[in-house]
């Protein structure tokens, strides 16, 4: 771990994440997001020569990490995909049904906050893109470019819960018809005027680089795709650790796990998923965990993590 905290990068919840996998040393394991490899290599570190760790990543440069950190390794493979299309990865590899452990570390990772190229962050100005595979879609500079007023407006409500949603939809629509908002800085900057109040202890465009940055990415389409194919891939017993950022992603992940741990008398009406054929397919393993004191001191980052873990039941 000390070489990664020396480049600035902390796997958050490493322990925890790591216990919740119960790593056995024959067993195959998928990392979903990949990163800078930090809970990878706590997982190879735990298997034996006959284990197998296979990672995911969208971001082509977590991928170029990955392949020269992890040149010399045999049990390792990375494969450039979203973890969405995770069912088709798994099928590739013939390991549909015998996968031991499923992490997702889900977000964005410090070199991507880091890198002002990107357009992630506020705090630094750079081309307003924030898409974590650069290789294709529509930056977020294109996406407001080109969507509906409302659009705009649902985006910062829904994704980001922003209360000024209305006011920034309108004002990044007059501007973007002038000319278009092309850097982070210049978002920012219209975010901050079209918000009449500000909290004193947020910049007042957190809420809405939250929000595009979820649209731009599909972060929630992805987590519900994953979920949905994680009982698919998982061996009897294999494990599933979910590491989520903000309330809407915990959400989803809270709903699933609890629905397909349930009777089928007892299930909800209006959930996101599939409906499961059979219920109690997964079990809760213990409660929703946050970061300790000790790393929350270390690493603030990992003050707004919940970690949820879930078992496949056998069957
Ligand atoms: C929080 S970081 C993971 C950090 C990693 N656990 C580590 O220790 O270095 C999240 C990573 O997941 C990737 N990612 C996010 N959503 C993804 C998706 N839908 N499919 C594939 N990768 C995704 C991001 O590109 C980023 O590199």
């Amino acid at each position: 771990m000390a070489d990664f905290a020396a480049a600035g990068h902390y796997p958050v919840m490493l322990d925890e994440a790591i216990e919740g996998l119960a790593i056995k040393a024959d067993g195959i394991y998928i990392d979903a997001t990949y990163g800078r490899g930090g809970h990878s290599q706590a997982i190879l570190s735990c298997l034996g020569s006959n284990g197998r760790l296979l990672a995911i990543d969208r971001d082509v440069e977590a991928v170029s990490d990955a392949r020269e950190r992890m040149a010399d390794e045999p049990r390792f493979e990375i494969i450039h995909s979203t973890f969405g299309q995770l069912s088709d990865v798994v099928s590739q590899h013939g390991l549909l049904g015998k996968v031991d452990g499923l992490l997702c570390d889900l977000g964005v990772s410090s070199p991507q906050i880091d890198n002002a190229e990107r357009g992630f962050s506020f705090r630094a100005d750079g081309p307003l893109d924030m898409r974590m595979d650069q290789s294709q879609g529509v930056s977020a500079a294109q996406w407001l470019q080109a969507a509906d007023e409302e659009d705009i407006r649902l985006v910062l409500r829904d994704f980001g819960e922003e209360r000024y949603a209305r006011r920034i939809a309108r004002a990044i629509v007059g501007r973007r018809d002038q000319w278009p908002i092309a850097t982070t800085s210049e978002l920012r900057e219209l975010v901050i005027k079209a918000s009449p109040q500000r909290d004193r202890h947020k910049d007042p465009a957190t809420r809405s680089f939250q929000a595009l940055r979820i649209q731009v990415n599909d972060e929630l389409g992805e987590i519900t795709r994953l979920l949905d194919q994680a009982l698919l891939v998982l061996a009897p017993a294999g494990r599933l650790v979910v590491i989520s950022f903000h309330s809407l992603e915990d959400r989803i992940v809270k709903r699933f796990m609890r629905t397909y741990s349930r009777q089928a008398d007892d299930l909800p009406h209006d959930i996101p998923f599939a409906a499961p054929a059979k219920p109690s397919q997964l079990k809760l393993v213990g409660k929703a965990r946050s970061a300790s004191k000790r790393e929350l001191a270390e690493n603030p980052r990992s003050r707004s993590a919940t970690l949820r873990i879930a078992e496949r039941c056998p069957c």
